[in-house]
């Protein structure tokens, strides 16, 4: 089966062709970072007049990249949120009208559910239950314990910000360009070990994160003017990793999980997948950069379990629709 997928959570237009949930015959994303850096931020009705102008041909490019035409797609899938509502809204409605209008089955999909399938897109055998995913994103910072296909349960996640959000801060006092993530680990490839001590909240007893107080250490540290950008930049980052993979393994080894899965857009730095892949227990699963960030890949290799399952989403069905834990796992 060959599912359309299109995604608009947030300021990236992507659209892909994805075949029977596990492998993308292409992906396209149109990112919007360069109109959004001058504000140091996502801009909100910005971000949802670009994907406007953007999703056709954005989807017309991942139909051709994929050497397909619409009479070979056999349903249509979008991303139904968490996101910024009026970016969801262009891709959800775009989506549900050409399904419609072709008489193809139209699935809504959970962004997160999304961001742990780019793990199914990964070759090989597919993951093993029960697995515990790591969802580390601008918006997210969750474990999840999955036994089987559609089975969720959010053991823990940020009491504040996510962990994208602390770097993409952290990046701004640091005076880097939005978003902070990757140049941040582009910078702390210069600095190393030094006197610097960034606090790890691990708040024992708990599976809960917190960045606040960091991201409050490394404002004091910045203000002290006593250590270079990339010092500061290497130990936030060090302290992020450590906390995130001290967690994750120590839950892994108790729940007895056979595979971690990591997701999202911190997913993508190198420091994370090498600390993780080192302390863990059981072997760790991690997409490829690419499809870490926000993509629509991802969106199709979810949709694909769904659709075979035979879920459908209803046409009254919206971006307002469910979209938690429970939703996901219903
Ligand atoms: O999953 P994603 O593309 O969008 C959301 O769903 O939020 O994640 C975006 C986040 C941003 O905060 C960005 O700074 C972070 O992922 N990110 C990184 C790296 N690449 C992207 N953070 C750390 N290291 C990276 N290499
Ligand atoms: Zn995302």
């Amino acid at each position: 089966m060959k599912v359309l997928a299109i995604e608009s959570s947030c300021d990236e237009t992507a659209a892909a062709v994805v075949e029977d949930g596990r492998t993308a015959h292409s992906s396209v994303v149109a990112s919007q970072v360069s109109l959004h850096a001058r504000h140091g931020g996502v801009v909100p009705e910005l971000a949802s007049r670009e994907h406007l102008r953007a999703i056709g041909p954005v989807v017309e490019e991942a139909l051709a990249s994929a050497n397909c035409t619409l009479d070979d797609i056999d349903a249509v899938a979008a991303t139904r949120g968490p996101g910024l509502a009026g970016s969801l809204l262009v891709g959800y409605s775009f989506g549900k009208a050409l399904a419609y209008s072709r008489e193809l089955p139209f699935l809504g999909v959970n962004h997160l559910e999304g961001h742990i399938y780019a793990n199914w897109l990964v070759e090989g055998p597919e993951p093993r239950f029960p697995a515990l995913a790591l969802i580390v994103s601008g918006g997210h910072t969750d474990l999840v314990f999955m036994r089987g296909y559609g089975h969720y349960e959010r053991l823990g996640g940020t009491r504040d910000d996510a962990a994208g959000e602390a770097f993409d801060k952290v990046g701004r006092l640091l005076g880097l360009p939005f978003p902070g993530g990757p140049h941040i680990s582009r910078v702390a490839l210069e600095g190393g070990r030094s006197k610097l001590q960034l606090p790890r909240a691990w708040m024992h007893g708990s599976r809960d994160f917190s960045f606040s107080g960091l991201k409050t250490a490394a404002l004091h540290a910045v203000r002290a003017n006593t250590h270079s950008v990339a010092d500061i930049a290497w130990e936030f980052q060090e302290s992020v990793v450590d906390v995130l993979t001290g967690k994750t393994t120590k839950l892994a080894r108790e729940l007895g999980a056979k595979e971690v899965l990591m997701a999202g857009g911190v997913a993508a730095n190198g420091r994370l997948r090498e600390e993780m892949a080192r302390r863990s227990p059981v072997p760790v699963r991690v997409p490829p950069p690419s499809l870490c960030t926000d993509n629509a890949a991802m969106i199709g290799a979810a949709a694909g379990y769904r659709l075979d399952r035979g879920e459908r989403s209803s046409w009254d069905e919206d971006i307002f629709s469910t979209n938690d834990w429970a939703a996901v796992s219903r």
